[in-house]
């Protein structure tokens, strides 16, 4: 018999949703593990990976805008003409700091308990109009196509690396990617993207014979 899942509480009970993610994407302790033994690998590439990172989204003016913007707790901020710093330049490097933290976080994090997920959804939500500082509502647009540079950076450095023996290298590429589908489900969740209203419908009826996946 199939197993209830109930629709409703997938949408605000994280540990209800991430269990069926899990058990519908296989993630396992072993992905956990692997991650684990992934995070001395991928550190200390870290700033380099950011200073990428950085580069990218300052590359246009779409998403470059959105650091141009102030950050709450930086209000005070006096620039120092003899450091050569400005509002920007920390809080670009604050931002860097925090996005390295993230991921090493993510990497490290043994124990994925309610508080880990919590923090998981809490990055989603500081990038919505909701949750980060009043002025910041990143387009989702760009937090898909960073998760996609970030988990070609990894799959990319796992490929390359003599670090992991080879026959577990599948094992540690197949953790990546789950883990950036379990991310980016957050997002999604934390975006309003996940669910549709039921019976709500703009794009036209078309009645397809069968189900391609049955
Ligand atoms: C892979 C997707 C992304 C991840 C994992 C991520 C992660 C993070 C993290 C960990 C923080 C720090 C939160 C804190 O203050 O504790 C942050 C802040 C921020 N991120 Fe992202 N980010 C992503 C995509 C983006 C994109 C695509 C943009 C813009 C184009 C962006 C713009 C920002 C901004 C402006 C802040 C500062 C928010 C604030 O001032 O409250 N992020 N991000």
């Amino acid at each position: 018999m199939a197993e209830h899942i109930d629709r409703l509480r997938l949408t605000h009970d994280l540990r209800y949703r991430f269990d069926y993610i899990s058990k519908c994407i296989d993630f396992t302790p072993h992905d956990i593990t692997m991650l684990n033994q992934l995070a001395p690998v991928i550190t200390p590439l870290l700033p380099s990976i950011v200073e990428r990172v950085y580069k990218k989204l300052y590359a246009c003016d779409i998403t470059q805008n959105y650091f141009l913007q102030r950050n709450d707790g930086f209000q005070q901020f006096s620039p120092n003409k003899d450091t050569g710093n400005t509002l920007i330049s920390v809080q670009v490097d604050y931002r860097k700091d925090m996005l390295s933290v993230y991921l090493q976080h993510a990497l490290s994090e043994r124990h994925w308990n309610d508080t880990f997920l919590q923090y998981l959804s809490r990055v989603g939500e500081i990038h919505t109009s909701k949750g980060g500082s009043a002025s910041i509502n990143v387009d989702y647009l760009h937090i898909n196509t960073l998760l996609s540079f970030l988990e070609t950076t990894f799959i990319g450095i796992v490929w390359n690396t003599d670090k992991i023996e080879e026959k577990k290298k599948l094992d540690a590429l197949h953790a990546i990617n789950k883990f950036f589908w379990i991310q980016n489900d957050f997002f999604t969740m934390q975006y309003g993207l996940s669910f549709k209203e039921k019976n709500i419908t703009t794009v036209p009826i078309i009645n397809f014979s069968k189900c391609w996946f049955h």
